[in-house]
């Protein structure tokens, strides 16, 4: 259905389209006859759900510090289970991975060579020399958000030390690529050439996605993409940047059994850190870390 330019605007301001997404319309569809993938208006968002997301997003950054004062040698992996289910209950959220497609928990927690998914147990407990991801997500007012950080127990190996920061980095050459009108494969890029250049590995299976009134929206974010190639960035678009970052090779396995935890093929470590980015008229806005 096409608005006709006097239409009220199809993103809710209550302006006319002509004086508000018009121009912007014409812009993508400028890109989609170039054979670019675009956006549709679903998952480009209003001021008034950034500002949703953004509340989400504060409770999400607040349960991840309350976990790095918390986390240490000798605690189960439940035990950051129940910090994150009970810290999220008193902020007022309700943790989204919780029955997610069946997820058991309220938080993902992946040791060493665990590349994602991990199920907190009580018989996991974390050890001196650990490497652990702890991936939040948060739902608020109805509005979702998420991101994870790494966490190294004690004393860490140099390897460790190594994939970690590599993790770490390569969001930040990512994120030096997200601007309105350029492409997903852009940002995908600069995250495989960063990590191949310090002899680690991006997942291929598993990446990002776009997120904000769901848990997974549109797009699907790969990190093993190509500059100028996957979907048009522009103002409004929400999405995570979280690739998992392998010390030795790339392939993962499913675990066996539970059907959630993923680990490194060759038994290598793994590290992943998520952070959620809103695309603004300049660049990008860092929603969640
Ligand atoms: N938090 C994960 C992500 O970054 C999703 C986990 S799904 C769950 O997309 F069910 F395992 F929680
Ligand atoms: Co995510």
């Amino acid at each position: 259905m096409k608005l006709e330019r006097n239409d009220p605007c199809w993103c809710g301001s209550g302006k006319k389209y002509k004086k508000c997404h018009a121009d912007f319309d014409e812009k993508i569809e400028r890109f989609a006859r170039m054979g670019a993938e675009v956006p549709p208006h679903e998952i480009i968002k209003t001021p008034e759900q950034i500002e949703g997301i953004k509340a989400s997003s504060q409770i999400n950054i607040a349960v991840l510090d309350y976990i790095a004062e918390h986390i240490r040698a000798g605690m189960s992996t439940e035990e950051i289970d129940q910090l994150v289910y009970n810290k999220t209950k008193e902020l007022g959220g309700i943790p989204a991975p919780l029955n997610y497609e069946g997820f058991p928990k309220s938080v993902c927690t992946s040791i060493n060579d665990v590349v994602c998914h991990g199920i907190p147990s009580e018989d996991v407990i974390l050890q001196e020399g650990d490497i652990i991801n702890v991936d939040v997500s948060t739902i608020y007012n109805g509005y979702f958000s998420d991101s994870s950080r790494m966490f190294c127990i004690g004393e860490v190996s140099e390897e460790a030390k190594h994939v970690v920061n590599v993790a770490k980095d390569c969001i930040t050459e990512g994120l030096k690529q997200v601007k309105p009108w350029g492409f997903l494969g852009d940002m995908g890029q600069a995250v495989n050439d960063y990590c191949k250049a310090h002899g680690c590995s991006v997942v291929v299976e598993i990446g990002g996605h776009g997120i904000g009134l769901e848990f997974h929206e549109e797009p699907y974010v790969s990190y093993v993409s190509n500059r100028g190639e996957e979907m048009l960035m522009v103002p409004g678009m929400v999405f995570t940047i979280e690739p998992m970052v392998n010390a030795g090779e790339a392939d993962v396995v499913m675990m066996e059994g539970d059907d959630w935890t993923v680990y490194t093929a060759d038994g290598s470590l793994s590290a992943q850190w998520e952070i959620t980015v809103l695309v603004t008229e300049t660049g990008y806005e860092i929603l969640t870390y």
